[in-house]
């Protein structure tokens, strides 16, 4: 169980490490009420409620347990999440931005929408959004300018979705980026660590890269890549130099 006395994990102090004899665990303190989304522990310390965060069941939580040092989402902050499935680590990364954060939830397959829907409805700052994330576009009058996005849509052309995403709802200076990339469903013709290189030049071309991490025993040939997005470069001298679009601030959507 988590105490007051434990290291947070810098710049989330809603993440808590434990040293338990051989191993270290995870919690993130969360804004959700039971049932467990995931059959996860719960735990009450002090009035808080905690849940294990998982690195075999969630990707986000290998990269910590492997030493990710790119960005983690902190409190307060809004982040896009794509590929949310049923709310397994969305409902982690809610539990990370807290309650004055929000995380917006894309999935486009019905069945685990289904079982997100079930799971926003115990997370207030969990917001579903039934959509492809190859077209942001089509859910941006849902989004107000986020801080991160995170992606695990486990398909090939990820980091290309994301760049998308990315200039269309990202607030416009130094937002985070973190991929889950899945080198098994990228295709055949490179190896695992031949995707991770071609995912990362891509990445290079917006983002400010951590160190990547590989998330093997927790998920065979997975990696976290990702850090911080640049500034949009200033646009060429001459006319009709087209801007990156970005998504107006709105009022949150009605819940
Ligand atoms: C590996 S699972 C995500 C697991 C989840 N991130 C977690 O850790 O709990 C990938 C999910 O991405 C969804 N997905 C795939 N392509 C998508 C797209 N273009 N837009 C939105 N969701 C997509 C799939 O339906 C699937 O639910």
């Amino acid at each position: 169980m988590p105490t007051a006395a434990e290291r947070p994990l810098e710049p989330s102090p809603r993440l808590v490490r434990r040293k338990r004899r051989d191993r270290t665990e995870w919690w993130t303190e969360t804004v959700g009420s039971l049932p467990p989304v995931y059959g996860e522990r719960w735990r009450e310390v002090d009035g808080r409620a905690y849940r294990s965060f998982d690195p075999s069941r969630s990707k986000l939580a290998a990269g910590i347990a492997r030493g990710w040092r790119g960005p983690v989402p902190a409190a307060g902050e809004r982040w896009l999440y794509l590929g949310a499935a049923s709310g397994t680590t969305a409902s982690h990364v809610a539990d990370l931005v807290g309650p004055s954060g929000a995380v917006y939830a894309v999935e486009r397959s019905l069945r685990p929408f289904a079982r997100l829907l079930a799971v926003t409805e115990r997370w207030p700052n969990l917001l579903p959004v039934l959509g492809d994330a190859r077209d942001p576009a089509s859910y941006a009058d849902l989004v107000r300018p986020c801080d991160g996005v995170y992606a695990d849509v486990a398909q090939p052309g990820q980091v290309e979705i994301v760049r998308e995403n990315a200039a269309l709802l990202l607030r416009d200076r130094g937002a985070a980026v973190v991929v889950a990339l899945k080198t098994s469903s990228m295709g055949r013709t490179r190896t695992a660590a031949g995707h991770l290189e071609r995912a990362e030049d891509e990445l290079a071309a917006f983002v400010d890269l951590a160190p990547s991490v590989r998330l093997d025993p927790f998920h065979r040939a997975h990696y976290l890549v990702g850090g911080t997005e640049r500034p949009a470069e200033p646009p060429a001298p001459g006319p009709g130099t087209p801007r990156r679009r970005r998504a107006t601030p709105r009022a949150p959507p009605p819940r």
